[in-house]
């Protein structure tokens, strides 16, 4: 399918996601936004694929849901369409690891679909905030929870009240994003990140993921009691007698993603 507001490649066996709409600072239309649910789709359906990168332009990741575009719209409208979950959803709901790799700004929407991946790889320039306040509105996908959940309360209510950003330093600390990395090397870093992950064994990546998002949603126990249910299941994959076998051999692992 031809895309109009990103782009999107293939590198190995990572699916490569470019948010694409420079003039306006990759502002996350509903046109941008369904190109997206469709692009990640088709990388979740292809066998190839192991991991993907998001990634937008060296000034913005994406400078949040577009305002020019919401506007004039009215609660009925807002309600009907279900706007903001919409389509938006599809970014958390990828099974296969997702990282979002953040240069300049990742604003409002922006950066809910930055929380929305696995993990964040940002660049010394990326700066993120939750901006809405400041329009007379409130995170519509998803910030309100995401970010408290990322920074603790404190800091959380500080950015969504103010709207104030934070630079990738305070992001770091912060516990929002997992490195930061120097803006020329970001994209190369998040693809060698990306290419380790899609050379592990699908199986257990698929389970670890669904083991670390289950923290989020659970108590310590049940969450545990979760864990060892896979870490059991995965003793019945090729890629445990694999990776086991190899260690032994003191050889590389050749896992079959079975
Ligand atoms: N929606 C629509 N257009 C946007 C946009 C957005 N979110 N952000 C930037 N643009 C457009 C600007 O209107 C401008 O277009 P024109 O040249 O046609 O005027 C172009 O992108 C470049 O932007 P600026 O001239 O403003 O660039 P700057 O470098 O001076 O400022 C910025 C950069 C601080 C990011 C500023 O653009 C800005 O504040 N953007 C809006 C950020 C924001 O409020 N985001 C939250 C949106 S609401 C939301 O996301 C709801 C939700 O929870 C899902």
């Amino acid at each position: 399918m031809a895309y109009e507001n990103i782009i999107v490649e293939t590198k190995g066996h990572v699916g490569l996601i470019t948010l694409n709409r420079p003039k306006a600072l990759n502002a996350l239309s509903q046109a941008l936004i369904a190109e997206l649910g469709k692009a990640l789709d088709g990388f979740e359906a292809d066998d190839d694929i192991g991991a993907i990168v998001l990634t937008g332009s060296e000034k913005a990741f994406a400078a949040g849901a577009d305002i020019k575009e919401m506007a004039s719209k009215t609660f009925t409208q807002c309600y009907l369409e279900d706007f903001i979950t919409k389509g938006w959803e599809a970014v958390s709901k990828v099974r296969k690891p997702v990282i979002a790799a953040v240069a300049g700004y990742a604003l409002g929407g922006g950066c809910e679909v930055a929380m929305m991946c696995d993990f964040i790889l940002a660049a010394d320039t990326a700066k993120f905030g939750q901006p809405e306040i400041t329009l007379g509105v409130i995170p519509g996908a998803g910030g309100t929870q995401r970010l408290t959940r990322l920074v603790g309360k404190s800091k959380a209510m500080e950015m969504i009240l103010t709207g104030r950003m934070m630079d990738a330093q305070e992001a770091e600390r912060s516990g929002l994003v997992s490195r930061i990395v120097p803006a020329g090397e970001l994209l190369e870093e998040a693809l060698k990140v990306a290419e380790r992950i899609a050379s592990m064994g699908r199986p257990s990546v698929l389970a670890a993921k669904e083991a670390v998002e289950r923290a989020y949603e659970s108590t310590l126990a049940e969450g545990v009691r979760f864990e060892r249910r896979l870490f059991h299941a995965l003793f019945s994959t090729d890629d445990q007698k694999e990776g086991m076998a190899a260690f032994a051999e003191k050889r590389q692992p050749n896992f079959k993603n079975r």
